[in-house]
């Protein structure tokens, strides 16, 4: 399918609802991972405007860049360095409001300032993530990590 997304207005929820059907068409009966991890980065930054949205998959001992929306981007992050590392490391969604003072944080882009990383966990082992930046501080929530969890799960 090809078909111009819709573009929901409202609440950041009613945004993901409008969004999550269609992504869900957008990938179905599609086989290919890195076709269907492109679409839903090029979906997500056209609902959401998100300053950089992108896929990491381990590859050995190391995250390495995927399908991507937004500014270039670091190519290799090793095990626990950085916001993706350690989701890697923990297997736990990590909600930084101000990456300035996470710990390692590995700046791409000096522009930004708050970031979700998603784990992708599938038989118990994390095979990469899903990182989103914004240039505002505090903008991701619980929201973003419930149903970009839902995303995860319609592609992997
Ligand atoms: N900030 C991330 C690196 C990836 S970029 O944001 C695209 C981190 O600290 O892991």
């Amino acid at each position: 399918m090809a078909e111009d997304l819709t573009i929901a207005a409202g609440s950041k929820t009613e945004q993901y609802q409008t969004l999550l059907p269609q992504i869900n068409a957008l990938i179905h009966g599609e086989p290919n991972l890195i076709a269907n991890m492109a679409n839903v980065c090029a979906a997500l930054k056209e609902q959401f405007n998100f300053f950089w949205v992108g896929f990491y998959l381990i590859e050995a001992d190391q995250l390495v860049l995927g399908p991507f929306q937004g500014p270039v981007a670091c190519t290799r992050i090793s095990h626990n360095r950085g916001v993706c590392g350690t989701a890697w490391a923990t297997k736990e969604t990590l909600i930084v409001p101000n990456v300035n003072t996470f710990p390692g944080h590995i700046a791409c882009s000096s522009k930004s300032q708050s970031e979700i990383v998603i784990p992708i966990i599938r038989d118990e082992q994390c095979i990469g993530v899903l990182d989103v930046d914004s240039e505002q501080l505090n903008q991701f929530d619980e929201v973003d990590a419930h149903y970009l969890q839902q995303v995860i799960d319609l592609v992997f």
